[in-house]
């Protein structure tokens, strides 16, 4: 989303200026004035179409909204990206239905928006011609990588009900800006993924304890949410050997809303910085349930052809653990962005630790 920044600038203003608004009202009225010409979005949820042709429609009260009226895999005037760029940025997660992308249409789409990433390595089931794309079906062969099951493998990966929520890549210095997930073949039931609004998170909190978080930063480390196998397990080795960590503040602000992000998640923070271990654990359990409680989210049914486009700098979102036992297939192709390095309220940028490098994947 970074070559959103003309369409985002006012909106940033907007945003910026009002950063210290509490309230939820504030935040959303900040969301929703960074909406940009030619699609219709209001702040009130309503479905409207814009002169770009696109019709938005919320489907939840903090975010999500589904888009129609396009297709993605088409030539799309500057109008509709624009809409689209807006609805992401309003309701941090759009769904589109019936798609026909294929990977290089799906690549072609994220061009759009911003520079996809391309993965250093990547699992088998990812497309070779086309290195943007990782097929998420690779993960789950990770298990078998290192010994286990694929049961095993996500119950281990899945432990608690937090752990699991998180944002792509959160331990990078530089997370992505937004990923794009299509959907190719999904369970006929089972397999939801759900989302939520960090920036809604974040303004439900009482005024003092956002203030108090908002001076707070947090180390960010891959493997946090894993769960090791008693004895010796290969995939600890393996995290030890490949550590990716960062402190990042625990309220970024958002570079194109200006909206302040709880910037919390499961699968990635271990520790708030310069307070006890104790301390720590009980104000990050409180933040994880905050930013998890029901009316900040919204869960998506898969069908194929849907395609998923959220902002992972005020999302999290949260994978299914209900359809492995069932045994059908979910195959998903996802092509993330390039993300800037997150910025607290004090604007003092994150800071690697180890493993990561600002644009070095
Ligand atoms: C992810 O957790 O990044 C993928 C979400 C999904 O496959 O539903």
């Amino acid at each position: 989303m970074t070559s959103g920044r003309d369409m985002a600038g006012q909106a940033a203003k907007i945003g910026a200026a009002r950063a210290g608004a509490p309230g939820i009202e504030a935040a959303e009225a900040r969301a929703a004035e960074s909406k940009a010409p030619g699609i219709g979005v209001s702040g009130t949820g309503a479905s409207e179409i814009g002169a770009s042709g696109i019709e938005v429609n919320p489907v939840a009260g903090h975010i999500g909204a589904e888009i129609s009226g396009v297709d993605l895999a088409g030539d799309l005037d500057d109008a509709v990206v624009a809409g689209i760029r807006a609805a992401v940025l309003r309701w941090k997660v759009v769904f589109f239905r019936g798609q026909r992308l294929d990977h290089a249409g799906h690549v072609a789409f994220a061009r759009r928006f911003g520079e996809p990433v391309v993965l250093g390595k990547r699992g088998s089931a990812s497309p070779p011609d086309f290195p943007e794309v990782e097929t998420t079906a690779d993960r789950l062969e990770l298990g078998g990588k290192f010994g286990m099951g694929h049961d095993e493998w996500l119950q281990r990966r899945r432990h608690t009900l937090l752990r699991g929520w998180h944002c792509d890549h959160g331990a990078r210095i530089d997370p992505p800006a937004a990923t794009i997930l299509r959907a190719e073949t999904v369970p006929p039931y089972g397999g939801d993924t759900t989302w939520s609004n960090l920036a809604a998170a974040y303004a439900g909190l009482s005024g003092p304890v956002r203030e108090f978080v908002a001076g707070l930063r947090a180390e960010h480390r891959l493997g946090v949410g894993y769960q090791p196998r008693p004895g010796d397990d290969s995939y600890v080795r393996h995290l030890l050997d490949h550590q990716v960590a960062s402190v990042h503040p625990l309220v970024r602000v958002h570079p194109e809303t200006g909206e302040r992000v709880l910037f919390v998640n499961g699968y990635y923070l271990e520790q708030i910085a310069d307070i006890s271990r104790p301390e720590s654990a009980a104000i990050l359990d409180m933040l994880l349930e905050q930013a998890t409680r029901p009316e900040y989210t919204v869960r998506f049914r898969w069908e194929p052809g849907s395609v998923a486009f959220w902002d992972n700098r005020a999302t999290i979102h949260l994978a299914p653990s209900d359809n492995a036992h069932l045994g059908f297939p979910r195959t998903m192709h996802r092509v993330m962005l390039a993300g800037d390095v997150p910025a607290g309220v004090d604007g003092k940028p994150s800071e690697p630790i180890i493993g990561t490098e600002v644009g070095r994947w």
